[in-house]
């Protein structure tokens, strides 16, 4: 596995790949999640590039970028367990360096949701994104869904920007509880991981209530809600029932497939989960198809 940290290197190592590139772009501290979506990446193409960035344009000045869990080393081995060619892990000043002007802003698609929450996170992701694309050059990038509205948004630039990849989203890895894996569920202590598949729960409530035929945004919001306040150690931000393709709020019973999901905060940690109705449509072929759309 080779280790990069500047632009120049990259550029060599890019130029001297023939076959088709996986990519799996990252902020380090690995979990299985990361490894599914670099399996996936190993299993369909001929060499896999991953990437080792915590963005500091994604968090606002009151967010977690100074803590934000850095595990380098580990991260690295793991990587090279998986089988990776190409590892890009540059420093900050490297892909912003001083006097750095320039910043995508993705429209309508990036203003709901998490959007709304945390003003100029889709521009700091859109922006790192837009970057890592333009130096790793990828056939296929992959995703997890646990970031749905950040899959979409970033299918929306690739279309928009007519960058030739595929944008490919890897279903969410769980805990058995049903937590989904997040670098971030290093911020829970013991009592706080223990409520914290809380989440899943609640999505599960709104999931079965979907199956019995409620097709009510309302209600299948009013579900998942129940379920999160009668867990005193979350504090719920939002829960969102959305058209899986636009992500607009729902507010009329639809046959369309829905996004449901939603954000609360556990201690200091914010957490963040979703599910497509119908609960069927939660696969890799599915998810890439509909969230944000083709
Ligand atoms: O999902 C993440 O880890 C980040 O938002 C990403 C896509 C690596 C951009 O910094």
């Amino acid at each position: 596995m080779q280790t990069i940290e500047t632009i120049i290197e990259l550029h060599k190592a890019r130029e001297a790949i023939t076959g088709r590139v996986g990519a799996v772009y990252t902020m380090g501290a690995l979990h299985k999640g990361h490894l599914a979506l670099i399996e996936q990446a190993r299993a369909e193409n001929d060499q896999v590039i991953a990437t080792i960035f915590v963005n500091p344009t994604q968090f606002a000045p009151q967010e977690d970028f100074s803590t934000y869990p850095r595990s380098l080393e580990q991260d690295l081995q793991l990587l090279r367990d998986a089988k990776v060619d190409v590892v890009f892990n540059p420093l900050t000043e490297i892909m912003y360096p001083p006097n750095y002007q320039t910043y995508v802003e993705v429209g309508e698609i990036a203003r709901g949701l998490e959007g709304m929450r945390r003003p100029g996170f889709f521009r700091g992701v859109a922006t790192i994104v837009t970057k890592l694309l333009n130096l790793t050059e990828p056939h296929n990038v992959y995703f997890g869904q646990k970031d749905a509205q950040q899959v979409a948004v970033i299918k929306q630039m690739v279309r928009d920007l007519n960058y030739s990849l595929k944008v490919i989203v890897c279903p969410t890895v769980r805990d058995e509880d049903g937590l989904a894996l997040s670098s971030r569920n290093a911020y829970l202590d013991k009592n706080q991981r223990r409520a914290a598949p809380v989440l899943y729960r609640a999505l599960q409530a709104a999931a079965d209530l979907y199956e019995k035929g409620e097709r009510t945004p309302k209600a299948l919001r009013l579900a998942a809600q129940k379920v999160l306040i009668a867990e005193p150690t979350v504090e719920m931000e939002y829960v969102s029932a959305a058209d899986a393709v636009t992500l607009n709020e729902l507010f009329e019973a639809t046959e369309k497939p829905l996004l449901l999901s939603m954000a609360v905060r556990v201690g200091k940690a914010r957490l963040i989960d979703n599910l497509v109705l119908p609960a069927a449509l939660n696969n890799r072929d599915d998810l890439t198809r509909i969230l944000g759309g083709a």
